[in-house]
């Protein structure tokens, strides 16, 4: 009997639940090779703007989540004979936490056999991020990719096409179809792709702010419970962390920019804020693996970072990734912008505010990220501040250096951050970097 669609988005426009079988034929249907079978972009895109508009029950969620992982490829790691973890971050801006996290947590004897994927919309990507060290590649053969995770404790790949290739379809329409918004539909893409990858403990920075898809707190807390739900219900150790997004992580944004923050950060220099705020990620993720207490394992990934070794896995990384090591030493190996231009403060105060939405749309503008899927990105290009959130700054003092290709970028980015900066008389209220923290151990 054919597949009836029409009754699924039916049921689903009316709030009304569907069934296990409606919701894994639906998802077969994305994939479907033979035309019969196959379910026509224009249903599921009606389908997935009446999932945006009355939303699924967490059961559905768990079901869709579940079908899509299984869409295609799942791997397994037993042959590491160690604990295996992921970190994933939901998408922010100046984000460089898996190039410091991931070799801290091999140093310190985990493994993280990481999938990544390039920048979206605003927001910076891991893979566009590694590629502008000179050679490196992202597009590994499994026995290497495995040969190197073994080796370094981690390695870092594209995310392939055939990872829960039903998301790849519903991404790309929802992300034409405005229904990219929709929390069961991104718990769904996101955790179908890391069930799929395989591994035992789950960190999910779950960013929250203006630069971040979730805009406020609750919407972070709901998306992390169902995450969590997922997790669990497919037997993964899992923890969402908080993380806020209403300023850009780091001082560095762009690619190569990130790259060198991150290696200052492993060779104990850097943004004090970002390297204490990778360490405590790295403590979670170690202590969810069995490597001790929170303080422990916090005492270990300092410890990774101030003796060197986490660098030292870096390096073996960037090396079996066929980039050129010598960067994790002398950072000017790394590609740089032809012109730069440094943007100044306007009056005097505290900075109390500083949009990563529109430090992110400025970045793309520079070059670092892409306005069309197919555009080249500049891996030179980006911003570095020079103030952040609470810095005193007086009137004519610099609060970023923007870097591009030519003087129209900038011109362009100059003129979009003139409202990005707040720059006000009294000093803004501390506001920590993990707002909350959520632990999959201690769902009912
Ligand atoms: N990242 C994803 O992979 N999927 C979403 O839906 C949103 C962010």
């Amino acid at each position: 009997m054919r597949f009836d669609m029409k009754e699924c988005i039916r049921r689903t426009k009316h709030g009304q639940p569907l069934t296990k079988a409606q919701i894994t034929g639906l998802v077969r249907g994305v994939t479907a090779k033979n035309p019969a079978e196959a379910i026509p972009d224009y249903q599921l895109s009606a389908w997935l703007m009446a999932v945006c508009l009355r939303g699924l029950t967490d059961d559905e969620t768990a079901v869709l989540t579940a079908a899509m992982r299984d869409s295609g490829q799942t791997m397994h790691w037993e042959m590491l004979g160690g604990p295996v973890c992921d970190k994933h971050s939901t998408g922010g801006v100046g984000d460089k936490t898996t190039l410091i996290l991931a070799p801290i947590a091999a140093a310190c004897g985990v493994y993280m056999p990481k999938m990544s994927g390039r920048g979206l919309g605003h927001t910076g990507g891991t893979i566009d991020k590694l590629e502008s060290i000179p050679g490196l590649t992202t597009a590994l053969e499994p026995d290497a990719f495995l040969s190197l995770v073994q080796r370094a404790g981690f390695a870092v790949a594209m995310q392939t096409g055939d990872l829960a290739p039903a998301d790849k379809v519903l991404y790309a329409l929802r992300d034409v179809t405005e229904t990219v918004d929709s929390i069961p539909l991104i718990c769904a893409s996101i955790m179908s792709k890391k069930l799929a990858t395989g591994a035992d403990h789950i960190l999910l920075d779950v960013k929250v702010g203006s630069g971040a898809f979730m805009k406020n707190d609750a919407d972070a807390a709901e998306l992390s419970r169902l995450m969590l739900t997922a997790a669990k219900a497919d037997g993964r150790d899992c923890t969402a962390v908080l993380t806020d997004m209403d300023r850009p992580l780091g001082m560095y944004i762009g690619n190569a920019l990130e790259v060198q923050e991150a290696i200052a950060v492993l060779r104990s220099g850097g943004d004090p804020e970002l390297r204490e705020f990778c360490i405590d990620m790295a403590a979670e993720l170690l202590a969810m693996a069995g490597k001790g207490t929170y303080e422990a394992c916090r005492s270990q990934a300092a410890e990774a970072v101030a003796s060197g070794r986490a660098l030292e896995h870096l390096r073996m990384m960037i090396e079996g990734q066929h980039g050129d090591p010598r960067v994790t030493e002398d950072l000017s190996l790394l590609p740089s912008a032809r012109c730069s231009r440094v943007f100044c403060a306007d009056r005097s105060g505290w900075v109390t505010g500083m949009d990563s939405e529109q430090i992110g749309r400025a970045s793309v503008l520079l070059g670092a990220g892409r306005m069309q899927k197919k555009d080249p990105i500049d891996p030179g290009a980006g911003i570095v501040l020079a103030a952040k959130y609470g810095s005193a700054v007086q009137a004519g003092d610099p609060l970023m250096t923007l870097y591009a290709d030519t003087e129209a970028m900038l011109d362009a980015a100059e003129h979009s951050l003139r409202t990005a900066v707040t720059v006000s008389e009294t000093a803004p209220p501390a506001q920590p970097l993990i707002r909350a923290k959520y632990s999959g151990r201690e769902l009912t």
